[in-house]
């Protein structure tokens, strides 16, 4: 059965051409299911079958400077929106804000990717990442309905850092979170690339990928969903 395939392309490419291209060298035919995340004024001149949104704000209209409604992603015809990835955690934003995003873009048909991740190093990570993953996901998750949210495990040492953690590793998270939250859906994210992706999609508990650096190389990316 296919998995989810996410690519987010964080704040990359810069221009409409650059990022057209990308989506363009992306192909559409994959056993999995893949969505590319670009930059939010690039998603109405990106074309690709499924498309996702970096983040998403808790309102739909009114006095809200800068935000992204979920209502226009809907009216786009977005179905994934990346929320509390560790990088926007960084700049200050907490499980409860992550919580009201979730729930405002499930009220218009969008599948939230909730990120949680701990860790700046592997040593501190095995130690403390069962207990902050709980806080994490307790916070971000309270009455919000499991079956139709999809969890990002990223350990934050992971990202972009080249050190991927390891598919057993992947696989015991993806237990925890199904098993105590009910959540069908639990995707690995941190360096994954072509030589390492296979052995993620191989564990029965890891659900997909979120893919960063990787999904920014279309030859690579393409191998990976593959
Ligand atoms: P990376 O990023 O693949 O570059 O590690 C993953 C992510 O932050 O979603």
């Amino acid at each position: 059965m296919g998995k989810l395939i996410v690519a987010n392309w964080k704040l990359n490419p810069l221009t409409v051409l650059e990022a057209q291209h990308l989506a363009e060298a992306i192909s559409e035919v994959s056993p999995h299911r893949v969505v590319l995340c670009p930059p939010t004024p690039f998603l109405t001149v990106v074309k690709y079958s499924l498309l996702g949104a970096q983040d998403v704000f808790w309102k739909a209209k009114g006095p809200f400077t800068g935000q992204v409604s979920p209502a226009m992603l809907q009216n786009l015809g977005v179905k994934y929106a990346i929320i509390g990835h560790s990088e926007r955690r960084s700049l200050g934003e907490t499980s409860q804000e992550v919580r009201e995003k979730a729930a405002a873009a499930l009220e218009y048909n969008i599948t939230p990717i909730v990120c949680v991740g701990h860790g700046t190093t592997v040593e501190q990570d095995e130690l403390e990442v069962v207990d902050v993953l709980r806080q994490q996901l307790d916070d971000s998750l309270v009455g919000l309905p499991a079956e139709k949210i999809v969890v990002a495990y990223e350990p934050v040492w992971a990202i972009g850092s080249g050190k991927a953690a390891t598919p057993d590793h992947a696989e015991k998270i993806g237990i925890f979170v199904q098993t105590k939250y009910q959540i069908k859906t639990v995707l690995y994210g941190g360096s994954v690339n072509d030589t390492n992706s296979a052995s993620f999609l191989a564990q029965p508990h890891v659900g997909g990928l979120l893919v960063g650096t990787a999904s920014l190389r279309p030859d690579e990316f393409n191998r990976i969903i593959a």
